[in-house]
């Protein structure tokens, strides 16, 4: 379980390219089953995710290989239907391989992926969804069995914009039998992603991005290869590290409508903020304002995945800041270890009030998530003295080389083996 050690107070100057989006990289990954020719994928992040994600794709029987920062996936050979146990407590997300399976194989079992670190994270939506694409489904002993002799479209209409739902429920209608239209879809940029590689593997999916995406079952799917969007949370993750550090930073590959309410949020901290392209450059001088309040919602709303990074910032703002996290329910358990640094945070069921302080000072902190995570190491960054934060398998689940970025900004941060 590696730490860093950070010696907090340096600003942070110079430019950061951002990788390949994570929740995109996952999605795009179990899709790579509904053909049996090749595909691959450019410019991958080396994160634990994505190393999970491909030895369920082994598991099914797919051959992958990495080759520098492309993965090639080939499953003409895959059989396999089963996730198993362990490899889907480890990744929860791969819940949406159930649609894959079911394109490909007409069955599919995994476990129920249990509830974690932020919240219960049912899956009803997902099952429901796909009962109504004509799957039967069997719930025991905390296992999932799926059949259907033949995936049908449906009109399907979700209570809630569920990134995973809406993925899962593309995965097995794009060689369904007839039209399936979704009402009520998620609209984050890793959708019209998916909807991009889908497409370019020969379905017929439009309108991802808005509230109602449109499938037309096609006969089947054939190889491609694909450069995935780049990762907005990390981006936003930089940019908020700036933000607490001070200094000057370019982050490159992510557009300003990709992580627009972000923006909003920290001018109105005092940062200048300027965007051009795919090009995002942030000033961070002086003491910041606090956001009176940030609520997080469904895209474009304000990001839950950039939720504690915010707390983290707000925690030495001038004045008090209402946090709401309208997504999760148990979001904050970061927030222990931030007032172990001296933060001043009062959480209430999904509402945190943060009092800013002048400084954080350096604390030997531990991460709980992959978020929480990233707001420990930023605060530390900002802190002053040593931190020192434990567990970074939490860390490196979502960001690559992320201290290798960080020094070559001017952060003081070195990660030691345990
Ligand atoms: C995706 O998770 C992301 N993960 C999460 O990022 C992100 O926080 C989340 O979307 C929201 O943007 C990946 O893409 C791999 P949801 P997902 O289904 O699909 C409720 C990170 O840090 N819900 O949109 O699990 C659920 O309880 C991760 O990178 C149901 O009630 O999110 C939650 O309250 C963390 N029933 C809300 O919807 C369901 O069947 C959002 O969940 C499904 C979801």
């Amino acid at each position: 379980m590696d730490k860093f050690i950070i010696e907090g107070g340096e600003r942070l100057y110079g430019s950061v390219a951002v990788q390949s989006a994570k929740n995109s990289v996952l999605p795009l990954l179990a899709a790579s089953i509904l053909t049996e020719e090749r595909v691959t994928l450019k410019n991958v992040p080396r994160i634990t995710d994505v190393a999970c994600m491909g030895q369920i794709l082994c598991e099914l029987g797919a051959e992958v290989r990495f080759a520098g920062e492309d993965i090639s996936i080939e499953s003409a050979h895959a059989s396999n239907h089963r996730i198993s146990s362990s490899l889907t407590k480890e990744l929860r997300s791969s819940v949406f391989m159930l649609g894959a399976l079911l394109s490909r194989f007409g069955r599919a079992v995994c476990a129920y992926p249990g509830g974690c670190d932020i919240g219960l994270r049912p899956i009803d939506l997902h099952l429901n969804a796909l009962k109504r694409l004509g799957v039967e489904i069997v719930e025991r002993d905390g296992m999932i069995f799926c059949t259907c002799e033949k995936l049908r479209g449906a009109e399907l209409v979700l209570d809630f914009p569920s990134v995973g739902a809406t993925e899962n429920i593309l995965l097995a209608a794009v060689t369904a039998n007839g039209k399936t239209v979704i009402e009520g879809a998620a609209k984050e940029p890793e959708i019209v992603d998916l909807q991009n590689f889908l497409n370019a593997m020969g379905a017929d999916v439009r309108g991802a991005g808005t509230d109602v995406i449109e499938i037309a079952g096609v006969k089947a799917l054939h190889g491609t290869e694909y450069t995935p969007i780049r990762d907005r949370i990390e981006a936003g993750s930089f940019l908020i590290g700036c933000a607490i550090c001070g200094g000057e930073l370019e982050v490159s590959g992510v557009r300003a409508e990709m992580i627009g309410l972000l923006l909003h949020k920290l001018r109105e901290n005092g940062c200048k903020i300027h965007t051009k392209n795919d090009k995002i450059r942030i000033v961070s001088e002086g003491r910041l304002k606090a956001n009176r309040r940030i609520e997080t919602l469904p895209f474009p709303g304000f990001p839950t995945d950039l939720q504690a990074q915010a707390v983290a910032l707000n925690s030495t703002c001038e004045g008090g800041a209402l946090i709401v996290e309208n997504l999760f329910e148990t979001r904050y358990k970061y927030v222990p270890e931030l007032m172990k640094m001296g933060a001043d945070i009062e959480v209430k069921g999904r509402t945190a009030f943060v009092r800013g302080v002048k400084r954080l000072h350096g604390a030997r902190v531990t991460c709980g998530d992959l978020r929480g995570g990233a707001a420990l190491v930023l605060a530390a960054l900002g802190a002053e003295g040593t931190s020192e934060v434990l567990d970074l398998s939490h860390v490196d689940r979502g960001y690559a080389r992320l201290e290798e970025k960080l020094q070559k900004l001017g952060a003081k941060i070195r990660r030691v083996r345990m």
